[in-house]
């Protein structure tokens, strides 16, 4: 298959990608948090095809993608207050709310679950494709499923040429790790996966929320458990230089790469990009210094700890 790489700057390019959208192909385009790949939602076939491209579980639910509120209420039974609230202060932006699915919703965007997690992005050239195609849409992150999410149009290319219709390239994403992922069908709501929306923010918003998963809420997003956001690179954690200077000493054949940055953003912003080109150049190990763990340091800390883990 040829992938078209269309620039979101041209106009037309927005309206071939929505066509192919809403024709069942993939289109992969940029979010404000990475790029995902995107398939109309209400397309069962099409969204099949995410699965096999990305080799990605079938167990694993995928985030359904809106530019209208309007579009809400076709696909959820119901809308608390609390959602609300969330949804009038985040939206558009990194946030994807889990609720009660409708029927329209096929089975195998929700992974079987009763429930569908929604998010509005604000990423302009995400919402003029949305609104183009005017239907939803389904997108996890644009990469084979288990490598870094992809930040720059290229990091596509590198996993899905060949493979998908189109990709949009609109530079570099501004905050580099997914969104946060909030449960609002548990009381008090589940912060499932921690993002740019810090648990602080939701919560001056919306009073407490949990971030303890019960058995239930773990089967309830089956994606938390698989490994994410991994180099092919062994990742190393350290907290001050002197604490790897022997062990870096010690392991030079493996070309090691130290990666320091200064805080979040920045880390955000660089790291998965950063074991991109660290892989590409044949680093077998990669040292790390952790960040604070406050505010958004948490959720990079949380991506950072995800890649270090062992299988
Ligand atoms: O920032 C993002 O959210 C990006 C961009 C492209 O929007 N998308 C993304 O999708 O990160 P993905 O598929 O890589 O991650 C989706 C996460 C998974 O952890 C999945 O288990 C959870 O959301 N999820 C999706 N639908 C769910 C559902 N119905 N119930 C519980 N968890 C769900
Ligand atoms: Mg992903």
């Amino acid at each position: 298959m040829k992938t078209s790489i269309f620039s979101c700057s041209e106009r037309g390019s927005l309206k071939q990608a929505a066509k192919l959208l809403v024709q069942g192909n993939l289109v992969a385009f940029p979010t404000e948090t990475v790029y995902g790949l995107g398939a109309n939602a209400l397309d069962p076939e099409a969204v099949m095809k995410i699965f096999q491209v990305k080799k990605r579980p079938q167990d694993n639910p995928l985030i359904v993608h809106i530019a209208k509120e309007e579009q809400i209420q076709e696909l959820v039974t119901y809308i608390s207050e609390k959602s609300k609230i969330l949804m009038k202060t985040f939206w558009p932006g990194p946030l994807t709310i889990i609720f009660e699915k409708k029927e329209v919703v096929p089975a195998i965007v929700s992974a079987n679950l009763p429930y569908v997690a929604l998010r509005m992005p604000s990423h302009p050239c995400a919402l003029a494709l949305l609104r183009e195609a005017n239907v939803p849409i389904v997108a996890p992150s644009a990469n084979l499923s288990g490598r870094p999410s992809p930040t720059k149009a290229e990091h596509v290319r590198e996993d899905l040429r060949g493979k998908i219709s189109c990709i949009l390239d609109g530079g570099q994403v501004p905050i580099g790790i997914e969104s946060t992922v909030i449960d609002m069908t548990t009381e008090p709501p589940t912060l499932l996966r921690p993002g740019k929306i810090t648990k602080e923010e939701i919560e001056k918003s919306i009073g407490s929320i949990t971030t303890k998963t019960t058995k239930l809420e773990e089967h309830k997003s089956p994606g938390m458990k698989y490994k994410h956001y991994s180099p092919k690179a062994k990742v190393i954690l350290f907290k001050e230089e002197k604490d790897i200077r022997e062990l870096l000493a010690k392991k030079q054949k493996e070309s090691p790469l130290v990666l320091v940055y200064s805080n979040a953003e920045e880390m955000a912003h660089s790291l998965f990009a950063d074991f991109r080109s660290a892989d590409a150049k044949g680093h077998k190990i990669i040292f790390v210094q952790e960040i604070e763990e406050k505010g958004f340091g948490e959720a990079v800390m949380n991506r950072l700890r995800k890649a270090a883990a062992k299988k």
